[in-house]
């Protein structure tokens, strides 16, 4: 599946820690910086996926899951540290679920917002990457 864990440069010492995100950071140039935060444990977010939107994400605090689904394999995420990001390239399924009271999920994209990127409905989904897989 084509995701990938990523270190986020970490300045630390005895007083704390700074995490840098600067152009070069993320394999992609960024556009738009966002944030998911008040989220309530019981919600489910995501679902869907993105056609050509590339997107990192990362437990700035607390920690959730991320389940990724391609239509070949599952995985499942647990993002909990503020060091390490999560990249999920286009065309991958995600739902993020069992947040911890107070996270915060960090997103860090590839392009601004566009709606028409968006496959909000699974069965499109499975049709488009079974359309993508056979060009
Ligand atoms: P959505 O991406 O579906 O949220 P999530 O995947 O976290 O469940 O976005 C929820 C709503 O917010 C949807 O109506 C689109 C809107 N939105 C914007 O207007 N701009 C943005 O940058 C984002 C991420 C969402």
């Amino acid at each position: 599946m084509n995701i990938e864990l990523i270190d986020i440069p970490k300045i630390g010492n005895v007083l704390g820690n700074i995490g840098v995100i600067e152009n070069g950071t993320m394999p992609f140039e960024m556009k738009r910086v966002y944030y998911l935060y008040d989220i309530p444990s019981s919600a489910k977010r995501g679902g869907h996926a993105h056609k050509s939107l590339v997107q990192v994400l990362i437990a700035i605090s607390g920690s959730f899951d991320v389940l990724l689904n391609d239509d070949v394999s599952e995985r499942k995420v647990t993002l909990n540290k503020p060091n390490v990001g999560l990249l999920i390239n286009n065309n991958i399924w995600r739902e993020l679920e069992n947040f911890s009271s107070g996270a915060v999920c960090l997103v860090i994209a590839s392009a601004v917002y566009d709606e028409e990127d968006y496959i909000r409905d699974y069965d499109d989904y499975l049709n488009h990457i079974k359309t993508i897989r056979t060009l």
